[in-house]
């Protein structure tokens, strides 16, 4: 079992990070491997809206995507991971689904499951329409959408680290992804 997280919050040591790495424990504990992408370190340009990609699904920009689509197009989980901004995804997490629009055009038959993680600061964040926009990647891809995990009042970088409890819930959710039947 790949299980593949990709963070899309520019802080790295960040709460999304913590969260994200402790989902990629739980599911080395249960048996896969991992990978870890941080967008911030990633060069992920643009869609150009050119719509190449609608006759072969494949995208001409050459660039640190073309990794991700295997990936997407392979694992057996994706954890996606990334802070409330203006009540939707990170720019950088959006700009990455955007760039799967070539994924649309292709058919990927169903092959694994996917979440996301949200952190917010206000104590009840707006997570709908960045559950909206994952839940529409994750059916491009052929990644059945499973609960992730969504947490509110939570500002200062690494915060999380001080809520024990959403760190365990975390690193059970990574094992329940990998070992569910
Ligand atoms: C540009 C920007 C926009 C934000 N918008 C929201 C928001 O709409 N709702 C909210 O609850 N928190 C918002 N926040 C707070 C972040 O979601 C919060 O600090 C979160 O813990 C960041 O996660 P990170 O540590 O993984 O980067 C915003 C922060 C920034 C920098």
């Amino acid at each position: 079992m790949r299980a593949v997280g990709i963070l899309g919050s520019p802080r790295p040591e960040g709460n999304c990070a913590t969260l994200l790495r402790e989902v990629m424990k739980g599911a080395v504990e249960a048996g896969a491997e991992t990978a870890f992408y941080d967008l911030g370190d990633m060069e992920v340009r643009f869609c150009r809206g050119c719509d190449s990609c609608a006759l072969d699904g494949v995208c001409v920009i050459d660039d640190d995507m073309q990794t991700l689509y295997q990936e997407l197009s392979h694992a057996d989980l994706v954890v996606l991971a990334s802070p409330v901004y203006f009540s939707g995804l990170s720019a950088q997490m959006k700009v990455m689904v955007d760039r799967c629009q070539c994924l649309w055009h292709r058919y990927i038959p169903t092959h694994g499951r996917a979440a996301l993680i949200m952190v917010g600061g206000m104590k009840e964040p707006q997570f709908r329409n960045g559950l909206s926009v994952a839940r529409s990647l994750f059916a491009t891809v052929g990644l059945e959408p499973r609960d992730g995990l969504l947490v509110g009042g939570m500002n200062l970088p690494g915060e999380v680290a001080t809520r024990p409890e959403v760190l365990r819930a975390a690193r059970s959710l990574g094992e329940s992804l990998i070992s569910e039947d």
